[in-house]
């Protein structure tokens, strides 16, 4: 949360240069979607030809120019930021959301962002992620039932998108809620974005659904905050959720507890009803980088295996790896999928 909000000026550089990658993203065309309900659903045509549409040529395919604004050089989000390592200023947070809600600001939420991406610097993602954005936004604008052209391309009245973790259930597979299917969800059905199903690693039990799907849906209990979106209003009850109403837990768990089972909307009624839906599989994964393996991580000592190399990097649960893209991207050559 802390180095969430803070949106701290040492992210801006590396935010440019994944600003700058994404302008160069390759974006092979997505069908049209027919979203139906229950459960709602989409399909994606199988991606087209060799059509390679770098960074400035494209503005999205998608037939509502509103939806396409997810292609600009900030994902539809106001700021992308990336952060390094976190460090904890609660009691700072706690004024700059008092004076915000006060009608004046410190830091923070001084820019007035209407929303923002945050992820960490470890993150990667398919090159063709500006075309999952759009089925993205599709879903999210059609699970929180927006008017077609609602403020945010994402749709109105979202507090928190999670785009990136290391697994994800969904609501009904929760023990308080027995099976009970509470939400309706976004399925994107034949997503050649998605690996095969032996491939992808998460909570869910792929297994027991049609290969290549994947769901926009209401948080269930999420784990890892790789990635993930704040609207201002989610940025102020994360602030206050998180800082200073309660500070227990590491980030990822607190995070988790404030989105679980969407914001617990039929639980507790002091509350703060968490508007979070997620993407699973995940469109951002964390990428291990070739190399001395020791070298990779701020946190984790891997003991014996600190010396040992890496010779390709790796990202689970992404097909078309930008990391492991880039020169493919910058020489026009064919891109290579890890699975
Ligand atoms: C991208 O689109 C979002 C949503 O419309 C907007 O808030 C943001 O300012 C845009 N980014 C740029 C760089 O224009």
């Amino acid at each position: 949360m802390v180095q969430t909000l803070r949106m701290r000026q040492i992210g801006l550089g590396l935010a440019m240069l994944v600003g700058a990658l994404i302008f160069f993203l390759w974006t092979p065309g997505l069908g049209e979607s027919q979203p139906q309900l229950p459960p709602i659903s989409t399909t994606t045509a199988a991606s087209s030809s060799h059509s390679r549409l770098f960074g400035p040529d494209y503005h999205g395919r998608s037939n509502s120019a509103n939806i396409n604004r997810v292609t600009n050089s900030t994902l539809g989000f106001s700021k992308v930021f990336v952060i390094g390592l976190p460090e904890r200023t609660d009691k700072r947070d706690a004024m700059a959301l008092t004076s915000s809600l006060t009608g004046f600001n410190l830091i923070i939420v001084e820019e007035d962002l209407e929303s923002a991406l945050i992820m960490e610097d470890d993150m990667d993602w398919d090159v063709r992620l500006q075309s999952q954005l759009e089925t993205v936004a599709k879903g999210t604008r059609t699970l929180l039932g927006s008017s077609s052209k609602p403020n945010s391309p994402y749709g109105d009245d979202w507090d928190l998108l999670w785009l990136g973790h290391c697994g994800e259930i969904f609501p009904e597979q929760l023990d308080e809620n027995k099976g009970e299917p509470l939400y309706s969800k976004f399925v994107i059905k034949d997503d050649k974005t998605v690996p095969p199903r032996d491939k992808i690693t998460g909570l869910v039990d792929f297994k027991a659904h049609p290969e290549f799907t994947r769901w926009v849906h209401v948080t269930g209990a999420p784990i890892c905050s790789f990635a993930y979106a704040l609207s201002k209003r989610g940025a102020q009850k994360v602030l206050f959720d998180l800082s200073v109403d309660r500070l227990n837990a590491n980030f990822d768990n607190a995070l988790g507890t404030f989105c679980r089972n969407g914001g617990s909307k039929k639980g507790d009624p002091t509350g703060l009803h968490a508007n979070c839906l997620s993407v699973t599989p995940p469109v951002f994964f964390h990428h291990r980088p070739k190399g001395l393996i020791g070298s990779e991580s701020d946190i984790n000592d891997h003991g014996d295996d600190n010396n040992k190399i890496r010779e390709k990097g790796t990202t689970e649960n992404i097909m078309w790896s930008a990391r492991n893209n880039i020169r493919n991207m910058l020489m026009n050559t064919k891109m290579e999928s890890q699975f």
